[in-house]
């Protein structure tokens, strides 16, 4: 049986993502608004989307940021684990600079970015607080995380985590509010804000202190 606990989180996510390059798929689309509108596109200009997907985000963030020509300040990257994922993403945007790789473990210097995106990709991750301690690394101070994620409540959300480990997309684990707050708070972030953007979608906002 193809099941997460046997066959690795991670394997079934790259799996199930390389299947659904072709698609549509989830809820994403629901959170663009929001996360374009958290976003200064005249002091931001260095942003990271961590499982990026097809770039569709970073698409029109580069439309929002405008012209950018001989801006040394202007960096749009995106990464993935999907490398259908990223081709696609590669073929979509000739401008953003796509790269698969694992956000628990970025490819990245030090502070080398002001934003740093990650829409509906943390429910896949094995060691979230990895990833958390990576985003804190490569994000400059003052820096913003902008954190789109599943909200179930609390009966559902038990019943479904008790279910993931059995079923196939590499889904890891649901995360209430509370936990998504404190795993960043303890990595040193300040909340800033947050918005249902549907009873079971939620967007963050943490900041890197200065
Ligand atoms: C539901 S899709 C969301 C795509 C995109 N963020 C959006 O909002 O349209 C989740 C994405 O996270 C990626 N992903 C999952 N685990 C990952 C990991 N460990 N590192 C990087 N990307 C990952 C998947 O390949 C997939 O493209």
């Amino acid at each position: 049986m193809n099941f997460n606990k046997n066959n690795g989180y991670k394997k079934n996510t790259i799996d199930f993502f390389n299947r659904v390059a072709e698609k549509k798929h989830g809820d994403s689309y629901k959170h663009y608004k929001t996360v374009l509108s958290w976003i200064d596109y005249k002091t931001e200009k260095r942003i990271l989307d961590l499982g990026c997907g097809k770039g569709e985000l970073l698409k029109e963030v580069d439309k929002m940021l405008g012209s950018h020509e001989g801006d040394i300040q202007y960096k749009i990257v995106g990464l993935d684990i999907s490398m259908n994922m990223i081709e696609k993403a590669k073929k979509n945007n000739k401008n953003i600079e796509f790269i698969v790789g694992d956000s628990q473990n970025l490819p990245f210097k030090d502070n080398d970015f002001k934003v740093i995106i990650c829409l509906n990709s943390f429910h896949h991750y094995e060691n979230p607080e990895k990833v958390v301690k990576e985003m804190y690394r490569v994000l400059e101070k003052g820096g913003n995380i902008i954190l789109g994620e599943i909200n179930l409540f609390k009966l559902l959300k038990k019943l479904v985590n008790k279910i993931l480990p059995y079923t196939t997309n590499g889904d890891v684990k649901i995360y209430s509010s509370d936990e998504i707050k404190q795993m960043f708070i303890h990595e040193g972030f300040i909340f800033v804000k947050d918005k249902f953007i549907f009873p079971s979608l939620k967007v963050y906002l943490l900041k890197k202190p200065l």
